[in-house]
């Protein structure tokens, strides 16, 4: 449901970040799965705006990408070639037309990742007596934030910029959070207006609020908090982590220490999972009810199933079955699923392999674009050798096989159901249904060796 059958927003994602010091727009950064953008732009989704105009200049071709990720009905891109400011970079949306049919504009900078719809809400329903209403926070510490001076009646008389401050003007704790509501009209003969005349020689958004009358509403400091250097973007990360955190505990999920357990913002996990300390949930995990993750773990767009543990182990785009045991020191690799009741044990690799259901492999192997039936085991040491250095090839393990301890499986090559393979064997040929293979010699034993080696010296 639209909030306003006219209202639009333009978030501002054009500038480098010097402060960031990276070869990459800060806008880019991300936090908990998703930059800082796509974290602005969830907290507009709700609120159903006609138009979401994103501002890109510095990398504009990966803002543009990530802006179009995001998906928003009425998304599109204005290019602010050089960045010569807030204001300029407003004033590009505008001269664009991309705010035309729009009465009220919403302008919100793309580097607020903490900002959730509410403020936002608030701004729109008490905007509308003035062409402009500011949203300000008071701060603890207002360093490099745009100051709100309030004149004697306690109106906002105007916002200066700390660089441009004097030492009194620096002692106010009240800032602009450059969140604005903006009737467009108004906005644009302003903007029109606005000079570089100042320490940074850009144009100001800031420098419309004097002139526009503006009122303000008071905004929480932790919903708006800009973020300018890695340091915030660390502190930004530890909030939104904890909401993420919060939002899983209340449904249900123990969290055995919040401060240690990194889920980004995509992850589903179901109630009564565990996550232990040193768990990371990176992507789209999903991570089902009952399941046991960590200590120690990463996951990565990683599927555990219910009732499934995961210990010290690292699983990337991997999937794991009902019920399902990984670890300790396990690392399953993109294409892994490990059927209802498998094991993947101590020291195992695993890579673009099916283990079928009740199979085990328990300890020191590597199984590589191998199928497993079920109810295999897998001895200890036991390689898939898979690689003969130029092509990959696949091993078929039927049901029931069991493998002995340090088999080397030349792939391509196929083990019967219910076969065994001997300890040490280097299996080159396929072996049928219910036979044993075992390659290797015989053992010689030579009595009293020991004692006929130390008379010899
Ligand atoms: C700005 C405000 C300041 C406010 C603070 C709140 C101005 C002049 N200053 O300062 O009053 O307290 O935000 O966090 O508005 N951008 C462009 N094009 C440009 C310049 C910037 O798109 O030419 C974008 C940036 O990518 C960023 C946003 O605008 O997402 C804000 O720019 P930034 O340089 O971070 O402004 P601040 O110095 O934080
Ligand atoms: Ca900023």
């Amino acid at each position: 449901m639209p909030a306003d059958p006219r209202a639009g927003a333009v978030v501002l994602a054009a500038g480098q970040g010097s402060r960031f010091h990276s070869a990459r727009a800060k806008v880019l950064h991300e936090i908990a799965g998703r930059s800082m953008l796509r974290w602005v732009l969830e907290a507009l989704r709700p609120l159903g705006l006609d138009r979401v105009v994103v501002v890109v200049g510095h990398q504009a071709d990966a803002v543009v990408a990530e802006t179009q990720a995001a998906d928003l009905p009425g998304l599109t891109t204005v290019l602010q070639p050089e960045q010569n400011g807030t204001g300029h970079a407003v004033r590009q949306a505008v001269d664009a037309g991309a705010l035309d049919d729009i009465d009220t504009v919403l302008v919100l900078p793309g580097d607020v990742p903490l900002l959730t719809p509410e403020p936002l809400r608030r701004l729109l329903a008490e905007h509308g007596a003035r062409p402009a209403t500011l949203l300000t926070a008071r701060v603890a510490d207002p360093a490099g934030y745009g100051r709100v001076l309030r004149d004697d009646s306690g109106e906002v008389a105007r916002i200066v910029e700390e660089r441009d401050a004097t030492e009194v003007e620096r002692r106010v704790d009240e800032v602009g959070t450059s969140i604005y509501a903006f009737d467009r009209a108004p906005l644009a003969a302003e903007l029109a207006r606005l000079s570089t005349d100042n320490a940074q020689s850009e144009e100001y958004l800031t420098d419309v609020i004097g002139p526009l009358s503006a009122g303000a509403v008071v905004a929480p400091a932790e919903l708006v908090a800009g973020v300018n250097d890695r340091a915030q973007l660390a502190a930004a990360a530890a909030v939104l982590r904890g909401r993420i955190l919060d939002r899983l505990m209340r449904a249900g999920v123990t969290v055995i220490d919040p401060c240690a357990t990194y889920v980004d913002a995509e992850a589903v996990v179901e109630a009564d999972a565990v996550l232990r300390p040193g768990t990371s949930l990176e992507g789209r995990c999903l991570i089902g009810p009952r399941t046991d993750v960590g200590p120690d773990s990463r996951l990565v767009g990683a599927t555990v199933e219910a009732d499934a543990t995961v210990t010290y182990s690292v699983l990337i785009e991997a999937s794991v079955g009902p019920g399902a045991t990984v670890g300790p020191y396990t690392y399953l690799r993109p294409g892994t699923r490990l059927e209802r009741g498998a094991k993947a044990g101590a020291f195992v690799e695993v890579k673009q392999s099916v283990i079928g259901e009740g199979s085990k492999v328990p300890h020191l192997s590597y199984i590589g674009d191998a199928t497993v039936g079920k109810d295999a085991n897998i001895g200890a040491a036991t390689v898939t050798v898979n690689y003969d250095g130029q092509h990959k090839h696949q091993t078929v393990i039927g049901d029931g096989a069991f493998i002995g301890s340090d088999t080397m499986l030349v792939a391509p090559v196929e083990i019967g159901d219910g076969a065994y393979t001997g300890a040490g064997s280097v299996i080159t040929k396929d072996v049928p249904g219910g036979a044993l293979a075992v390659e290797r010699n015989e053992q010689r034993t030579i009595a009293d060796y020991a004692a006929r080696k130390r008379n010899a010296t």
